[in-house]
């Protein structure tokens, strides 16, 4: 699929990986509709994107706002029904879930998992009528291998792998198309914190949001119906689902790691573990 002129939806534009979309898929001669949280940076990126020829519009949206995606929708549709979706917006939360504030849940899943979905669920009718369209769905590897420590996130991730799974067979002949992309970690703003020190004491395998775009925009361009990064992530998944208590073995030790760079106090043993 050639992406010039084709008109493209971003949401997460004015993060790492959004905005490194925006820049190779203007590159590269697509109409840009980019979203994210009404913000300088969102203005800068589209003005920065205009004065390099390229035709970018900025659509500002709260999508932790329950509201947020169907008002998306109403402003992205006037402008042009997108060829492209790319559901890239998503926040996350770090540590123990006894810890999580309520708000931050509902926040995280609105952002992560809802969002997407009401932004669909808004846009589909007009792409099924018209016969054509890709829905790009960005997961994560935590959306197939659930992590110690971000309870939340991978909730929202094995949410929103499942919903793209779904709506791709269930619109398997209809002209719209589904794309999953599962990232490992990236060198971005919402690993900011614990996270980096983590991925930066422990070398974890990480990518630039440059390779993770570059990445997505080839599977658009082929049509793919999935993107994993990392084999080392894709061996541990495959190994999750099949035989997880193995999984939970080898997470064992590196979530102490973790705990320990990060300065989260270990978990307290059970009542049963201590014999009373
Ligand atoms: N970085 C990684 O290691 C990694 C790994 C796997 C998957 N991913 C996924 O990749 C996607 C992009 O993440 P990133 O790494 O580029 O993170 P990032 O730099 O923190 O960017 C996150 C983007 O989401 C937007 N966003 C957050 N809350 C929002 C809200 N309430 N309403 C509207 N937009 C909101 C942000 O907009 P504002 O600028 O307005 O805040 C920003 O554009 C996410 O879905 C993430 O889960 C990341």
């Amino acid at each position: 699929m050639n992406l010039r002129h084709h008109t493209i939806l971003i949401t997460g534009a004015t993060g790492g990986i959004g905005e490194a979309l925006a820049r190779q898929l203007a590159d590269r001669g697509a109409r840009l509709q980019l979203s994210g949280r009404a913000s300088p940076q969102l203005d800068s990126l589209v003005a920065e994107l205009v004065e390099r020829g390229a035709e970018a519009i900025a659509l500002p949206a709260d999508l932790a706002d329950p509201e947020g995606a169907q008002r998306l929708a109403n402003h992205c549709l006037p402008e042009g029904l997108p060829d492209v979706i790319i559901h890239c917006a998503g926040m996350m939360h770090f540590g123990d879930y006894a810890d999580v504030r309520g708000g931050t849940v509902d926040a995280l899943m609105q952002v992560n998992a809802l969002s997407p979905m009401q932004l669909t669920r808004a846009l589909l009718p007009a792409l099924q009528r018209r016969g054509s369209g890709r829905l790009v769905f960005v997961g994560s590897v935590f959306g197939s291998l659930a992590f110690p420590l971000y309870a939340t996130y991978s909730a929202s991730k094995f949410a929103l792998r499942g919903f793209a799974q779904a709506l791709r067979r269930e619109l398997d002949g209809s002209g719209v198309d589904v794309t999953y992309v599962a990232p490992r970690f990236t060198d971005t703003r919402l690993n900011q914190g614990a996270p980096a020190q983590i991925a930066e004491h422990t070398k974890m395998a990480r990518d630039t949001p440059e390779q993770v775009a570059a990445a997505i925009v080839v599977a658009i361009e082929q049509g793919r119906r999935y993107r994993w990064f990392g084999w080392a992530e894709r061996l541990f998944m495959t190994v999750n689902s099949l035989w997880p208590s193995l999984i939970d073995k080898a997470l064992r030790k590196q979530t102490r790691q973790m705990r320990a760079i990060a300065g989260i106090p270990p978990t307290a043993p059970s009542l049963s573990s201590r014999g009373t």
